[in-house]
């Protein structure tokens, strides 16, 4: 706590939660731009932070992205005893396996000796599939075990960044671009006023859901990343928890 004073991170902790209107912000010290153990640290904060939320039976929702899978490597075996179940947030949102929403709710689940479901639905599924998907038993169920859960831990990506990664169709992409996208999250694209612009129509939670979720804990860090956090902080619940570095914080509050 002493070397958090001494280092200004208290203070820009305070800045950062003043001026993002939400629930509470922590910082860690480092820049993951410049060193990739930063999301280590990252995932460290995000336990701590849950530990103290997690009741018995909660049910999980997890988005995807490699600050994701790094949480996943850091939480505690003693969240098991608590009978979690971790789900992902949303169907495919075209990452690449590792990093996708399913697999870092699998890891999860698997560190903390907790269960997991997975949910396999088609990337940027059209409106026809949509429905009839949404009928199926099991998305039925998956779909409702996801729209029931008290906390949310998801990522924060600069657009182009998500867009490319995502292999995004053409006419998708000039949409985002000429929409100035420059936030993702959850599939949605966000322009500098934190406006839509884009969203990739996938089956899960949407954004307006998240309004209900008792816990929700977004973790983006890295210098390069302020813009988006900047963003999407202007649409996120007020109950939202920022778990950010030191590179992006001090971007932050100059902006
Ligand atoms: O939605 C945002 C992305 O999942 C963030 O991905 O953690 O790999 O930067 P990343």
């Amino acid at each position: 706590r002493i070397m958090r004073e001494i280092t200004g991170i208290s203070r820009l902790e305070a800045q950062l939660k003043a001026k993002m209107g939400i629930r509470k912000v922590v910082v860690v010290p480092g820049d993951s731009d410049k060193s990739p153990w930063v999301k280590s640290e990252l995932g460290n904060a995000c336990a701590a932070c849950m530990k103290d939320a997690l009741r018995e039976h909660d049910i999980i929702a997890v988005t995807g992205g490699s600050t994701m899978a790094a949480v996943a490597e850091m939480l505690p075996a003693d969240f098991g005893e608590k009978n979690l179940l971790f789900v992902p947030a949303r169907g495919g949102v075209g990452e690449d396996v590792k990093n996708q929403a399913n697999s870092v709710s699998a890891n999860m689940a698997d560190r903390t000796g907790s269960r997991h479901r997975v949910f396999y639905v088609p990337d940027q599924v059209s409106s026809q599939i949509y429905e009839s998907f949404t009928q199926e038993p099991y998305v039925n169920e998956v779909l409702g075990l996801i729209k029931s859960a008290s906390m949310v831990l998801h990522g924060i990506g600069d657009a182009i960044t998500m867009a490319e990664r995502r292999n995004t169709n053409e006419a998708d992409m000039e949409k985002i671009v000429k929409g100035k996208g420059v936030a993702e999250a959850f599939g949605y694209y966000f322009n500098e006023d934190g406006e839509i612009v884009h969203k990739v129509q996938t089956i899960g939670l949407q954004l307006d859901d998240l309004e209900s979720i008792q816990h929700v804990y977004a973790v983006a860090g890295g210098f390069s990343k302020a813009k988006a956090i900047r963003s999407y902080m202007k649409q996120a619940p007020a109950s939202t928890i920022l778990i950010t570095d030191e590179g992006a914080a001090r971007n932050l509050v100059q902006g």
